[in-house]
């Protein structure tokens, strides 16, 4: 009988990564090699189940999955907005919450309510300019900067931001608040539009099997996978 061959997964580094690693194991996909802190590599293998998994910085994910150098990506909805990758996103696994926006001193309010041109400094500008051009029609100048984004309307290089908030303790100890909400955020699974069809049977499997553990704590995992 021919192989089945490997599915590739596309993980943004960091907490994304581990979540997404730890609702894994609870459907008994586990990837032992990837828990080692300290290893170089790059590229994990589960031979027996012919999956690959990678890590990537959160924003190179679309791009693998629509490439298809990954069949299958796990990045936060802001980062799939904001890259507009042809990408389909097929589960949000409801962890990584938080919302996307619009922040400011108080009186900023004012300003956006009478459409004034003000100035809105992001990591997003895909996502800022989508807001106020096609949601708003608000004409904006919109500054992109690549982090620490409630600096700019305390420094004057802004009137607002739009930014993510999970806590809201940077906008309140810096004097900022929620002015708009643009969209709520969360971790997305996406897959290639051609995984999506060639692959279609592992993929819902996969889906389905994520579903169902959606919100069960971890428990070790006893061999059976729903994935085998
Ligand atoms: C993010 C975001 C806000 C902060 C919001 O920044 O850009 O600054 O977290 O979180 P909070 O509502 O819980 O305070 P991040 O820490 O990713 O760093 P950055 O400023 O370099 O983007």
């Amino acid at each position: 009988m021919e192989e089945r061959r490997y599915l590739t997964f596309a993980l943004g580094k960091g907490r994304l990564a581990e979540k997404t690693l730890e609702m894994f194991e609870k459907t008994g996909i586990t990837c032992e090699e990837m828990k080692d802190k300290r290893t170089r590599k790059l590229i994990f293998v589960n031979e027996e189940l012919r999956l690959r998994f990678f890590l990537a910085k959160g924003p190179d994910v679309p791009t693998y999955v629509e490439y298809g150098a990954a069949d299958i990506g796990v990045a936060g909805r802001d980062t799939i907005l904001e890259e507009g990758r042809n990408i389909h996103e097929v589960l949000d696994l409801g962890f990584g919450k938080c919302r996307m926006c619009i922040c400011g001193p108080e009186d900023a309010g004012e300003r956006l309510l009478h459409h004034e041109l003000i100035r809105v400094a992001t990591k997003y500008p895909r996502i800022a300019k989508d807001y106020f051009y096609n949601k708003k029609h608000q004409t904006v100048e919109i500054i992109r900067l690549n982090g620490s984004i409630e600096l700019a309307p305390i420094v004057g290089l802004s009137e607002v931001i739009c930014d993510i908030v999970e806590t809201g303790s940077t906008l309140r100890e810096n004097g900022l608040t929620i002015l708009e909400e643009v969209c709520p955020i969360s971790a997305r699974m996406v897959v290639n539009q051609v995984s999506m069809r060639m692959e279609n049977e592992r993929i819902t499997e996969l889906i389905k099997a994520l579903k169902s553990v959606a919100g069960v704590p971890a428990h070790p995992s006893t061999g059976q996978t729903a994935f085998s």
